[in-house]
């Protein structure tokens, strides 16, 4: 059955075995190319708020560089994110609409974008992140998969813990019809307590997939922005791909209402990234 993301077992009564499932040691690189990317805001990056923070497992590694600010739907993966990251500052809250009634110099939304499965939900998010960002700031959209480079994915990974604890995970997505703008992944997780029980679960997780031009209008369309784009369509979603392109010449720059500080707005793929490529490495070897 598919469930919205309110009801995800994976991120409700399964959220203890997230850090098993998807370790924070994956993050390490994609971190790292995300806080080169914040760090390209026109102003000085100290505050990062994230949207859809999860287990905290970007913010482990973003937390020496940034002053974090960590939103999520569900309180019991804000639950595990405290305790990786006591230091930062959680909110339980839906990234359409939480308004936090003040500014950051940038704005990370990561992998969870991905549960914006229409237009009008991905342009809440991109209006909370302008709402939320500084002139002269920079937001930051990490997206699974764009329509026009998406390909069936099978995945495995997962992990076990001292304690005798063990977690793993099989993916299947697929794009049940091209016309519209979502796509389904079956995942099924086997989870092996300490005791020795085992138990599998398997859940539908139904994420968005919208075309490039799709993300240049909604970027270039929200609010705060009057909807200038700088680049072409290509070079506008960046792919940090073995060329190591300068996502600095080649993310999206919108002008801002304030001219002289526009908000920068800058989207890649996530499974286009070589990070993902050293991540997917990772999981093969556990
Ligand atoms: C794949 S997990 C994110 C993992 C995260 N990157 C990490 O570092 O642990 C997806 C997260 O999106 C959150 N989510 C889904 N819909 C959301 C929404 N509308 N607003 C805020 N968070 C949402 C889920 O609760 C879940 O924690």
């Amino acid at each position: 059955m598919t469930r919205s993301a309110a009801d995800h077992h994976l991120y409700g009564d399964l959220a203890p075995w997230w850090p098993l499932i998807s370790a924070p040691e994956e993050y390490t690189e994609e971190a790292a190319t995300a806080a080169a990317v914040l760090n390209s805001a026109s102003i000085p990056v100290h505050e990062v708020l994230e949207l859809g923070s999860g287990g905290g497992h970007n913010a482990v590694h973003l937390k020496s560089r940034f002053d974090l600010t960590l939103v999520d739907l569900s309180e019991d993966m804000l639950a595990m994110s405290r305790r990786l990251n006591p230091e930062c500052a959680h909110h339980q809250g839906d990234m359409r609409t939480v308004r936090l009634g003040r500014e950051f110099d940038a704005v990370f939304v990561h992998d969870a974008v991905a549960y914006m499965t229409t237009e009008g939900d991905l342009r809440q998010v991109i209006e909370t992140a302008f709402a939320h960002c500084r002139p002269g700031g920079v937001a930051l959209f990490v997206p699974d998969h764009t329509a026009e480079a998406f390909e069936p994915v099978t995945d495995h990974g997962g992990s076990d813990d001292p304690g005798g604890r063990g977690a793993r995970y099989l993916e299947w997505t697929t794009d049940p019809d091209p016309d519209d703008t979502w796509i389904q992944s079956e995942y099924a997780f086997l989870l092996r307590d300490a005791d020795g029980s085992v138990r599998v679960v398997h859940e539908t997780h139904r994420t968005g997939l919208f075309s490039r031009p799709a993300w240049l209008g909604l970027l270039a369309g929200a609010d705060r922005v009057e909807g200038t784009l700088f680049g072409n369509g290509e070079r506008t979603i960046v792919r940090n791909g073995p060329a190591q392109r300068d996502t600095s010449n080649a993310g999206i720059q919108c002008r801002g209402v304030e001219r002289d500080h526009p908000v920068r707005a800058v989207a890649y793929e996530r499974h286009r990234s070589a990070a993902v490529r050293t991540r997917a490495k990772i999981v093969e070897r556990a």
